[in-house]
């Protein structure tokens, strides 16, 4: 077994030891310019080598604070010594045999684990999901939008301005966030409706004006929405959008899909995040904190929904023995003290940015759930100023802390969910420090 400690959870700030990036760090990124496809976008020059917690290490022994968990990914922090123990077992028995074709325990307990939790109506064995797993949150999508197409036999589907679903076919036409991430692919799939996101106004728009003109209800499979709208600014809808959305969707016979890929796993301080709204969907979608950085994605689906036969829908890597052991394991610290920590440090957080903003006019409040949460970076005239939060991300990197950005000009926040208050703190005199000095 691999010892897996290396010690870097007992710094708690960052240690820059090297001009950045250091040497090693500029020769790898010159291979790999050499090489990797240009369409990744690397926003800061980090070059990790190993992480523990909160804290990245980059080859040159500089130390990093991560708040950023690998864009959502890490829920149990990085490196977590359960996790890591269970794939390692995991790995030493069994790494692979294809659950599309044969049964192994790991994936059936994680299904089940799965439809124990999901919001969807009770059922009498407490069983309320069927699962079925893929690699990524762009396949998640696209087997929901399938699920959607093949139940309803309908062929439209309603999205978001603003909506990041993935970067596959379906899921790309889903998308409504960055015009890059559309151009020069066309044609996408056909039939797809994108309406305002997260106001009462643009579902009034959907059914007083599409419905009754150009969309017809009884031809939309499903309205595909984020609980969370996650790269497009972490934003949080109207009180009573996703209620309404779900009524909609049940006058009408449509399927509401929620796209829990980025706020699920407990990031939001619940499990999913469409329990803060008590709103029940018919599927969802996970992956990203799911398995803590192992690739799995799943869709889940009240149970009466995946009708669909053998054959129609699977993924030979989908729910892979050691990402499932992995995502046993962070279900269970999820639930034992994560999605706790992720409501009470989301609260910390949240108070120290709000301190922030009132130091600072070119800081709005922050917003969002739990440890997802996001401020907006303004210039002297009020307008959102994506320039100046460029900024003080690539900054923010050279004194140590990984931010990511997202929406027009925010800053997003989505750390590891054991993050603690001295890291918090530690993050907000970096950023406090950065707004003075810019
Ligand atoms: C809400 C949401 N859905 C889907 C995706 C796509 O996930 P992946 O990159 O794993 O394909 C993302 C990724 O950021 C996301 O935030």
């Amino acid at each position: 077994m691999v010892n897996i400690s290396n010690n870097l959870t007992k710094l708690r700030v960052p240690q820059i030891k090297t001009f950045l990036p250091g040497p090693k760090a500029q020769a790898l990124i010159k291979r790999d310019d050499a090489v990797a496809s240009p369409s990744y976008t690397r926003g800061s020059p980090l070059v990790a080598t190993r992480a523990e917690g909160c804290m990245v290490e980059d080859v040159d022994g500089n130390v990093f604070l991560d708040l950023t968990a690998g864009i959502a990914v890490t829920a149990t922090g990085h490196c977590h010594p359960q996790v890591i123990e269970a794939i390692q077992n995991q790995a030493a028995n069994l790494v692979h045999i294809s659950g599309t074709d044969f049964y192994y325990e790991p994936m059936v307990k994680l299904a089940e684990n799965l439809a124990k939790r999901a919001p969807f109506p009770e059922s009498i064995d407490g069983l309320r999901a069927r699962v079925c797993f893929t690699n990524s949150g762009a396949e998640s999508v696209e087997g929901a939008l399938k699920l959607a197409r093949y139940y309803t036999k309908r062929s439209r589907i309603i999205a978001f301005q603003g909506a990041f679903h993935g970067r596959t076919y379906g899921a790309m036409s889903l998308t409504g966030s960055k015009i890059v991430q559309r151009q020069g692919f066309g044609p996408l799939v056909p039939d797809v409706t994108h309406i305002p996101y997260g106001t009462l106004a643009s579902l009034d728009y959907l059914e007083d004006k599409l419905f009754a003109s150009v969309l017809p209800p009884d031809e939309v499979a499903a309205i595909v929405v984020e609980a969370i709208q996650g790269e497009g600014g972490y934003i949080v809808p109207e009180d009573g959008f996703l209620e309404r959305i779900r009524e909609i969707c049940s006058r009408y016979g449509i399927l509401m899909i929620v796209d829990e890929v980025q706020s699920g796993m407990g990031r939001t301080g619940k499990l999913f995040a469409i329990e803060h709204w008590g709103v029940m969907p018919d599927i969802i979608t996970l992956a990203k904190g799911i398995a803590s950085g192992l690739p799995l994605g799943a869709v889940l689906s009240r149970p009466e929904l995946m009708t669909w036969p053998p054959g129609s829908h699977a993924a030979t890597f989908g729910g892979n023995p050691v990402a499932c052991a992995a995502a046993n394991v962070t279900l269970e610290l999820l639930e034992k003290e994560l999605i706790d920590n992720a409501h009470q440090m989301g609260k910390v957080l949240q108070a120290g940015l709000t301190e922030l903003s009132q130091k600072f006019e070119q800081v709005s409040l922050p917003r969002g759930k739990g440890l997802m949460v996001a401020i907006d970076v303004f210039d002297a005239d009020g307008n959102l100023d994506p320039n100046l939060r460029n900024r003080i991300v690539d900054k923010a990197f050279y004194q140590g802390l990984l931010l990511l950005s997202c929406g027009k000009a925010a800053i997003r926040f989505c750390p590891p969910l054991i993050i603690d208050r001295d890291q918090i703190q530690v993050a907000l005199q970096i950023l406090t420090e950065l707004f003075e000095a810019k």
